[in-house]
């Protein structure tokens, strides 16, 4: 489904100290596949997301193909990519303040992403963008539904975020750090969402995250990044278990002594 082949980016400049920040990536994520991307912070992870639904900063440059059901993405017009994103990928953003609009209300924001795709009413809509926030477990989506993003908690902001990248139901789902923004109860509850969304809806998962227990909940395989090169990639419970690469023995040292002994205990 998602065939990435060395793909590089790099940032130009003014100064002309052009900076690279992936170096020549390989990843691919066949259908109903769940993958993930580990790294630490400044790894690339980020811009390797964004390159995929064509939404690099202007001053980007990538090399590469991203192969999409056979088709470069790199490639692709801007009308191309407006069709595509959301139908057949959905991304669901590191941050949700930023991704969100503050000027529209949860409601007719996951209601637009319906309307750019599809004719339906605004009564249809509306009722569409309620059934999408009470699939995300929004509590009274009744009534959160015509609040602005600053009236949600952080939790409702990703859950509203979660209800626009999949309700166009796409065959493909990339979340850059669902979670990370939120406290660890709220964190689980989505995590549980999200899981059980892609489940239900058979959808293929990307998931980025720089943390390995994420990681370890979520995805069947995993690639482990660093300074925009791939470590090292395999099935997850194997990855984490016996790590081959001294990078990936550093960040599973980094984590408490309790979670280590968590991810070991359910390999
Ligand atoms: N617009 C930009 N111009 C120049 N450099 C950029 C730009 N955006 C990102 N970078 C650089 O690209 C590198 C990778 O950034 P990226 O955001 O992908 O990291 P990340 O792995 O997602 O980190 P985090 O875990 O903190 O989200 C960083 O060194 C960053 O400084
Ligand atoms: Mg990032």
């Amino acid at each position: 489904m998602l065939d990435i082949r060395n793909l590089t980016v790099r940032f130009e400049t003014r100064r002309r100290d052009d900076r690279m920040v992936l170096h020549g990536i390989d990843l691919a994520v066949g259908k109903g596949e769940k993958c993930g991307i580990v790294g630490e912070s400044g790894s690339g992870k980020s811009v390797l997301a964004l390159s995929i639904i064509g939404l690099l900063p202007r001053n980007a440059r990538a090399g590469g193909e991203v192969l999409f059901e056979g088709e470069n993405l790199l490639k692709a017009s801007e009308r191309q990519l407006t069709r595509m994103r959301g139908d057949e990928i959905g991304m669901i953003f590191q941050e949700p303040m930023t991704a969100l609009n503050p000027a529209m209300t949860a409601g007719s924001q996951i209601a637009e992403a319906l309307h750019l795709h599809h004719e339906i009413t605004r009564a249809a809509g509306r009722a569409e963008a309620l059934r999408l926030m009470d699939m995300v477990k929004i509590r009274n989506a009744s009534a959160r539904i015509d609040a602005y993003p600053h009236e949600l908690s952080g939790g409702e902001r990703q859950r509203v975020g979660i209800a626009i990248a999949l309700a166009l139901k796409p065959d493909l789902l990339i979340a850059d750090e669902p979670t990370t923004a939120l406290d660890v109860t709220v964190q689980a509850e989505i995590l549980d969402i999200l899981d059980e969304l892609v489940a239900e809806l058979g959808i293929s998962l990307l998931l980025i995250s720089h943390d390995i227990g994420v990681i370890a909940r979520m995805t069947d395989r995993v690639m482990v990044m660093r300074d925009g090169r791939k470590m090292e990639e395999g099935a997850t419970g194997t990855v984490l278990r016996a790590p081959e690469h001294p990078y990936t023995r550093t960040l599973l040292a980094a984590l408490p002594r309790r979670t280590r002994a968590f991810l070991e205990a359910g390999q």
